[in-house]
């Protein structure tokens, strides 16, 4: 026992040293998941994330850095360091949940449908989408992407780079459906009212976590306190209602 005790290293290092010695939260997200994060014109990132980001920042007395990152690389981004956390709307998933710790869920959504409009009244659930004669779209490593396969395995499945070039698709007839979260497909259906129709049934669960790397109790332990705080001291609801309610 005594020598299985003299091998135990010690505890790895808390992200919390190097945010605090840093003074910095480094943040990855991708940006162009409305409302969540968005680039502007003059190349700023704003959105529900990006405010959540900015006050947690704020909470711990350090300076907010955005990390605008591919999605396909964003948790080989946070197991190197590139950032402290990800905040990009990410779904708690099993698999991930393998390679990195995650926070208690801060939202819940579901998977959604947008399809072409010609579809309209053809389509009327997501279950009709699952037939070799259609097309469907979403981004490559997402929940949606998943989705897909499993619900809709008959389909032929295109997956993109970006939410943006995958409801393209739709958008401009090339696909018939983009399968994705939810507050993106009502977003974006409810801008581009002409070139694709929302099924708003949701069919999937999937609560959105914070990703931090892996043996780090202690800032697992902060963000979820802090999230505990700011859903009962009307920070949360003040953010939400910004970019969920306008
Ligand atoms: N919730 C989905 C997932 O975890 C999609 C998230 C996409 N987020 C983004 N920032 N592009 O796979």
């Amino acid at each position: 026992a005594g020598s299985l005790l003299a091998t135990t290293q010690a505890s790895a290092a808390s992200a919390i040293d190097g945010i605090l010695s840093s003074n910095e939260l480094k943040v990855c997200f991708e940006a162009g998941y409305i409302p969540f994060e968005m680039k502007t014109k003059d190349g700023r990132f704003i959105g529900f994330d990006i405010d959540l980001g900015k006050h947690m920042a704020r909470s711990m007395d350090v300076k907010f850095v955005p990390v605008n990152t591919a999605w396909d690389g964003i948790i080989p981004a946070l197991q190197t360091e590139k950032c402290d956390i990800i905040m990009g709307g990410m779904t708690v998933t099993a698999q991930r949940n393998l390679k990195v710790m995650f926070s208690n869920p801060y939202i819940t959504i579901g998977q959604t449908v947008v399809i072409k409009p010609e579809l309209k009244g053809t389509i009327t659930s997501y279950k009709d989408l699952n037939n070799p004669k259609y097309t469907i779209t979403s981004q490559i490593g997402t929940t949606g992407a998943e989705a897909a396969k499993k619900y809709l395995p008959k389909a032929k499945l295109d997956l993109f780079e970006t939410s943006a070039d995958g409801v393209l698709q739709v958008a401009n007839g090339k696909a018939d459906a983009f399968v994705y979260d939810l507050p993106f497909n009502a977003l974006y259906s409810s801008q581009h009212k002409d070139t694709v129709v929302h099924l708003d049934e949701s069919f999937t669960y999937e609560p959105l976590g914070w990703a931090i790397r892996q043996d780090d109790p202690n800032f697992l332990n902060f963000l979820n306190n802090y999230l505990t705080q700011i859903k009962n001291d009307g920070t949360y609801d003040r953010i939400y209602s910004k970019w969920f309610e306008s």
